[in-house]
């Protein structure tokens, strides 16, 4: 277990000294600003090709891509959840909440990003990524600052800190294309 567990650590360290000859340094200078950097690693070197390989915008335009699934993956889990709890007012509106912020609002701001990627308006790709977000934010939090958040035991506080994590990574590159 342990020996399992060093060898992996030693292949990721390979791995991630590999890309240092390219662009490792950038690498690692974006996701050691993430609040997670093993999962900020894991998910750049997973654009086929791997990191090294691509520029910022590849990078962006490859996480704004894992949002949009993760996104498809988290609407799939809520619409299950607003069918499991017929008789529960309050986990019905929590979640039907979510459904317009996760499925409406968050896909919505996940093209804008990619609108403005495209156009390669840099200065303002940060604020409008952020929108991702604000997004899943008030799924999570409530509407407004004075909402109790609902205590929700299901999955989906789970699956949307991961996107949290996603959009982070797209909001730290935002600053640096913007440099
Ligand atoms: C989001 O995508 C990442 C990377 O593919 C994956 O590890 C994670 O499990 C996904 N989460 C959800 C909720 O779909
Ligand atoms: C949330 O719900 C769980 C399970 O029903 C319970 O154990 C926990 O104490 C609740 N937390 C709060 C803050 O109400």
């Amino acid at each position: 277990m342990t020996h399992n567990f060093s060898s992996l650590v030693f292949l990721l360290f390979l791995f991630v000294a590999s890309s240092y000859a390219i662009q490792g340094a950038e690498l690692d200078a974006i996701c050691k600003q993430s609040k997670n950097p093993t999962f900020c690693f894991n998910l750049l070197n997973s654009i086929p090709g791997g990191a090294t390989d691509a520029n910022l915008v590849d990078l962006v335009q490859y996480a704004l891509d894992v949002t949009r699934v993760n996104l498809t993956t988290t609407t799939k889990l809520i619409k299950r959840l607003i069918r499991r709890n017929p008789n529960d007012i309050e986990a019905r509106d929590h979640y039907t909440l979510c459904l317009n912020r996760i499925h409406q609002g968050a896909f919505d701001a996940v093209k804008s990003t990619e609108a403005i990627l495209k156009s390669r308006e840099f200065y303002i790709l940060n604020s409008i990524a952020c929108g991702i977000r604000t997004q899943i934010d008030l799924c999570i939090d409530g509407e407004s600052p004075s909402d109790t958040p609902y205590n929700d035991t299901s999955l989906l506080p789970a699956y949307a800190s991961v996107i949290s994590e996603v959009v982070e990574i797209i909001v730290i590159i935002s600053n640096l294309l913007d440099k």
